[in-house]
């Protein structure tokens, strides 16, 4: 009852820590963090029997906690409406073992903006206590007498004002950034409209409030539970929010709660690493319920590696694992078993391929400050060292391709046909590092022009100086090449750059660095005949010589690219070389 009127049907589980417990273990919940409903703030009344009210449900929330074998935590209440008395009761609380603040989304006529809660959120987080805004006393009641609207439509809306309110008083640029702050009921309205808020902040400066940055800056400073009941709610919630930032709220046990705690991220399409983290990584660490090691802790004997904190960097989270593994999508179905090997292998590829366009801009970069200052070495021994590690990289690729060949053919026939036109023919990364050493064919660029992105970067490096124009216009400035004449045929081009080669090395004194650099190039070209060779014979083994996925005729057509070279004047002047 609130006052005379009746209010809620409530049942055991509010008050029964057992009955609490079986209904955790039937949703498959670990921990629960219980706070008083909100309408017991008593944010109306004389701040002493708020406190009274505060003190009261906040002991006895401890006291249902103590009976919870562990899997119970608690939010306390304070009276708000006093921001000292709410100060010190969050304090006696926070000693006293609760994790956080339940607060309501306004203090009469006072939103979150208000001085007097910003002090008393900027004391949370001096705390370090975590807090809940739960929406109450809702607006409008007179407009929304029945129907429930004041839940349906009343709570959103209020959730909304509450964070605008925060965002554009610029609360948050003055609050600390280790302020823990959530809002319930997947923020209400707020991510929904978050496109009109940015709208008008950029385009009507009476909206644009006191804080210093647009909107949607602040999406990091606080987070929302999933209470949101529908499943395109749920993912544009994350989509919104970031998958960091979105956490289970159930509103157990109440009419308008989940009915299975945690289906609706259960059953989502997210994938399984979001889903962990809604489950229970981000409100870990919104928490702190992990409690990291203490000082020594295990460690006596300096063999126990620490154990992250919640919210630190890991491994894991470092190198992004779960994503990493969450992309292997075979199309088989029922899967294949060597598909997974298939995807795995390419994907490796193009994981070093991407390195070795990495590694070969920095050379590129390097050459060309050698170019600009020849008296200096430092860069030419750079480049020379950024080339061994291209030739390792691709020594290893020329390797990979026995892995693969572990697949009977009869197994790739099993699935081929799901790859359709797709074939490696189309790789991009493969294709930028042609072009990017100096093997440019502007044909090649109409395969991608379905893929945008790609053609766009395929077109800047068909139009940027490559690595073998920067390595010939670097023995230029060094006055080891004459720029070429007017009128010059590319015939003779050619030869006075191998003749600015051979010279070179027959002055191996004065000119080792510049060698070193020529032996990398010329391994680097050697090896990437290799790989095609080692491609051609795999395809032979797998396919015979059956035409490509891609429609080339298979293997008779990439014997032809075997006499491509990157650098074939290194290779000239290993002829003009005399005894
Ligand atoms: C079952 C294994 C494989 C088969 C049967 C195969 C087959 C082929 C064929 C037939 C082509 C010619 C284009 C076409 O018509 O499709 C091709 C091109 C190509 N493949 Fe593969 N391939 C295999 C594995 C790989 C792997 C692991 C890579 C690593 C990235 C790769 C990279 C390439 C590249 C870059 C080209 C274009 C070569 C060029 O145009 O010079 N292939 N492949």
């Amino acid at each position: 009852m609130v006052g005379d009127r009746f209010f809620r049907h409530i049942d055991s589980a509010c008050w029964d820590p057992d009955v609490r417990l079986r209904e955790m273990d039937r949703d498959g919940i670990d921990v629960q963090v219980i706070s008083a409903t909100p309408v017991l703030f008593a944010y109306e009344r004389l701040v002493e029997h708020a406190l009274d009210c505060a003190q009261l449900f906040n002991d006895a929330a401890l006291e249902l906690c103590s009976r919870g074998k562990g899997r119970l935590k608690s939010f306390c209440q304070v009276p708000l409406q006093d921001v000292d008395a709410a100060c010190k009761e969050l304090t006696r609380c926070m000693k006293a073992g609760h994790l956080g603040v339940q607060i309501g989304n306004h203090v009469d006529n006072r939103n979150l903006d208000d001085p007097g809660v910003v002090t008393f959120l900027q004391h949370c987080a001096d705390e370090n206590a975590a807090v809940l805004v739960h929406p109450w006393d809702m607006f409008g009641h007179e407009r929304m007498p029945k129907y429930m609207m004041p839940w349906t439509v009343g709570m959103p809306a209020e959730t909304q004002l509450s964070v605008v309110a925060l965002i554009l008083s610029g609360a948050f640029d003055r609050l600390p950034s280790a302020l823990r702050i959530c809002f319930a009921h997947g923020g209400g309205s707020f991510a929904f409209l978050l496109g009109r808020l940015e709208n008008a902040w950029h385009h009507h400066p009476v909206a644009h409030g006191d804080c210093q940055h647009p909107p949607s800056y602040y999406l990091n400073r606080f987070c929302t539970d999933s209470a949101v009941f529908d499943q395109r709610t749920l993912q544009f919630l994350v989509a919104t929010m970031g998958t960091d930032r979105v956490m289970l709220g159930s509103d157990y046990p109440f009419p308008l709660g989940e009915e299975r705690v945690g289906s609706l991220i259960r059953q989502s399409n997210l994938p399984q690493h979001t889903k962990v983290k809604l489950l229970s990584g981000n409100a870990a660490r919104f928490l702190k319920l992990e409690a990291g090691p203490q000082p020594g802790e295990g460690r006596e004997s300096g063999t126990a590696p620490l154990a992250p904190e919640p919210g630190q960097r890991t491994y894991s989270s470092y190198l992004k694992v779960p994503e990493l593994l969450d992309l292997q999508q075979p199309q088989s179905s029922p899967p294949h078993h060597d598909e997974l090997l298939f995807i795995l292998v390419h994907q490796t590829y193009e994981l070093w391929f991407k390195e070795l366009l990495h590694d070969l801009d920095a050379v590129v970069a390097n050459l060309r400050k050698a170019g600009a200052a020849p008296e200096s070495h430092d860069k030419v021994y750079e480049a020379a060292r950024l080339l061994r590690r291209c030739t390792e990289i691709t020594r290893v690729l020329v390797e990979q391709f026995t892995i693969l060949e572990t697949m009977l053919p009869t197994h790739f026939l099993a699935f081929r046909g799901l790859l359709e036109p797709a074939s490696g023919f189309q790789s991009e990364q493969f294709r930028e590092i042609e072009f990017l050493c100096g093997l440019k064919d502007e044909k090649m660029l109409r395969y991608h022009r379905p893929t945008p992105e790609a053609y766009a970067s395929l077109k800047r490096r068909l139009e940027e100086p490559s690595l073998h124009d920067v390595f010939f216009v670097a023995l230029q400035s060094m006055g080891m090449l004459a720029p070429a004449a007017d009128g010059t045929t590319e015939r003779e081009r050619f030869e006075a750059r191998a003749q600015a080669v051979h010279a070179l090395y027959k002055d191996e004194h004065h000119h080792r660095d510049w060698i070193d650099v020529c032996e990398r190039l010329t391994e680097f070209d050697e090896l990437v005949v290799s790989w095609r060779l080692r491609h051609i014979q795999l395809v032979e083994r797998i396919i015979g010589i059956r035409m490509g996925t891609g429609g080339s005729a298979g293997a008779s057509y990439l014997k032809l690219t075997l006499d491509k070279k990157f650098f074939p004047e290194l290779w000239e002047a290993r002829t003009l070389l005399t005894e």
